[in-house]
């Protein structure tokens, strides 16, 4: 054990980092299919409480794909996540991450 009283507690920990980090990073791009159903649900009950129940638009714009159509994913993604401040579109954060709005808005798109 004496080889050891040499290692900064840091130096173990940079070790440990080094081994870990590169490792891919399971990336599923798409929700799985039951996170998916709930997207959908979700998409139908809560969205489509403002944005209509088929999206055609509501108190809120439509949502479909000729509606969208032109309008940057990144302008789209935030006014998801974030909402719009002075509207009645609310923040969704605290519901879903980016990656899923990411896969909500490309379903959007193609609806
Ligand atoms: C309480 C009502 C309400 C709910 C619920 C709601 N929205 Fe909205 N949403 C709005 C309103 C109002 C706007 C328009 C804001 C503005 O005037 O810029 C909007 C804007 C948007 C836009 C931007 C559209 C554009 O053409 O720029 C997107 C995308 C959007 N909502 C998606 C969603 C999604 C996805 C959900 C469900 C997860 C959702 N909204 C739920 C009211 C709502």
């Amino acid at each position: 054990m004496r080889y050891l009283r040499g290692v900064h507690p840091l130096g173990v920990l940079q070790l440990i980092l080094a081994l870990v980090l590169p490792m891919p990073i399971v990336a599923t791009a798409e929700p799985s299919p039951a996170r998916q159903s709930e997207l959908r649900n979700l998409l139908k009950n809560d969205c489509g409480a403002c944005h209509g129940l088929t999206l055609q638009g509501g108190m809120g714009p439509a949502l479909l794909p000729e509606s969208l159509a032109g309008k940057p994913d990144e302008l789209l993604v935030m006014t998801i996540l974030e909402g719009r401040k002075g509207t009645a579109m609310p923040p969704w954060q605290p519901f879903m991450n980016r990656e899923e709005v990411v896969w909500l808005i490309g379903m959007l798109r193609k609806h």
